[in-house]
């Protein structure tokens, strides 16, 4: 762990979540040695951390050293995280590797990790004996903020991100501040990315993403930033807790972001290729006629100048590949592919009875065009 994430053993913010069944949110800074206890409130043989070595080295020991202390019979389960690693192979091997351990019907599985390692280990858990419970710990700001909100469990297909999944959700949510401390800052970065999209989705105006920017830019305690992205997702999704309705805005960007990530191959973490697809989003409105050039320029303002992601396609990703890509689009319906566009902040461009609309082909790819590095 960092210098900057120095312990402070503070419980921050505990909340339900609008998640089925219903879990706990417990967001704190350093507050390791309660995780045991928030275990121990439920009935089971043996809990499973399922991790990566590299996180395990980072972070595991005192993580470990407590389930030890408290007496919780425990073992270790290391994967691999990469984006080709979030495979039907890697998943069937896990679940394999959980029952030769001796997993049972009442253990519990504990998902020690950033998106992909909770996305993983929670589908596991909807698998295994037809499901059983897992404890969501996620140590990124993208899976404290995002992913272990979203209940979404999945794994990637041969043609794109998160094809195979199921809605499963945790015991509880026990988020340290500490650890989104300890990541990187162009990781960092990535994170802070939903929230920004938050606000441009959910707001009347962008005055509350720089209140969002401050809280990074304060970066010696992660809780208010934790706090202010959660809320911002939290209030979304509480009106359409599976993303079927009203909630699908969450997905501003991320048809051309998934489709970048996955194209990217680990090059661009998932909030940086989310904050291409947002601009690609305004830049495709823009181009239509409903977005204003003020508004396409805050996009790449807070995004790019003052959170520092990348806005433009890398010149790696040709155009016919993205529009293949996005052909495999998970939010793909019989109506072909369509876009979530805004007009302004807050307001989307009135879709086809629903949120999405279908562009002419000439425009996407002229925007695409435009948008590579020169
Ligand atoms: N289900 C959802 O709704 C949802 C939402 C957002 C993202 N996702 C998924 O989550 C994944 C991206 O998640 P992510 O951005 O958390 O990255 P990640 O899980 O891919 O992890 C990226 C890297 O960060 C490292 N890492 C994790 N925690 C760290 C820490 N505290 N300090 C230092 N390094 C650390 C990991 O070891 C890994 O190398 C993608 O697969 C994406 O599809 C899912």
């Amino acid at each position: 762990m960092t210098d900057r994430a120095e312990m402070r053993d503070e419980m921050l913010l505990t909340f339900d979540t609008p998640l089925s069944p219903s879990c706990p949110y417990y967001l704190c800074h350093g507050a390791l040695n309660r995780f045991p206890d928030h275990v121990k409130q439920h009935d089971f043989d043996r809990c499973f951390v399922i991790s990566s070595k590299k996180l395990m080295d980072l972070l595991g020991t005192p993580f470990l050293d407590g389930l030890c202390r408290a007496g919780i019979p425990c073992d270790v389960v290391l994967i691999k995280e990469t984006e080709q690693h979030k495979s039907w192979q890697s998943l069937r091997k896990l679940c394999e590797r959980l029952v030769s351990h001796g997993a049972t019907k009442n253990s519990i599985l504990i998902a020690f990790g950033g998106g992909l390692i909770g996305n993983v280990v929670g589908l596991a858990a909807a698998l295994l004996y037809r499901g059983i419970r897992f404890v969501s710990v996620p140590t990124t700001i993208t899976a404290q903020t995002d992913s272990a909100l979203s209940n979404k469990q999945a794994i990637n297909g041969r043609h794109g991100k998160n094809q195979f999944g199921v809605f499963h959700a945790p015991l509880f949510i026990w988020a340290d501040a500490a650890y989104a401390l300890a990541e990187p800052k162009r990781q960092q970065r990535g994170g802070v990315v939903e929230g920004i999209k938050n606000v441009f989705i959910s707001r009347t105006d962008t005055g509350h993403a720089e209140t969002i920017l401050d809280a990074w830019r304060a970066d010696d305690h992660f809780g208010d930033l934790l706090r202010l992205i959660i809320e911002s997702k939290l209030a979304i999704l509480r009106q359409d807790p599976t993303e079927r309705r009203s909630s699908v805005i969450l997905e501003y960007g991320h048809t051309f972001g998934h489709a970048i990530e996955w194209l990217a191959a680990g090059r661009l973490f998932h909030g940086e290729a989310v904050s291409i697809g947002m601009c690609l989003a305004a830049e495709l409105s823009h181009a239509l006629g409903f977005m204003d050039e003020a508004f396409l320029l805050e996009h790449y303002r807070l995004l790019g100048k003052e959170l520092g992601t990348p806005t433009r396609l890398p010149d790696d990703i040709a155009t016919d590949d993205l529009c293949e890509a996005m052909r495999f689009d998970n939010k793909r319906t019989g109506k072909g592919l369509r876009f979530l566009l805004l007009e302004k902040c807050g307001e989307f461009v009135k879709g086809d009875g629903d949120h999405f609309i279908a562009v002419p082909e000439e425009v996407l790819r002229e925007t695409l065009g435009r948008s590579h590095q020169s």
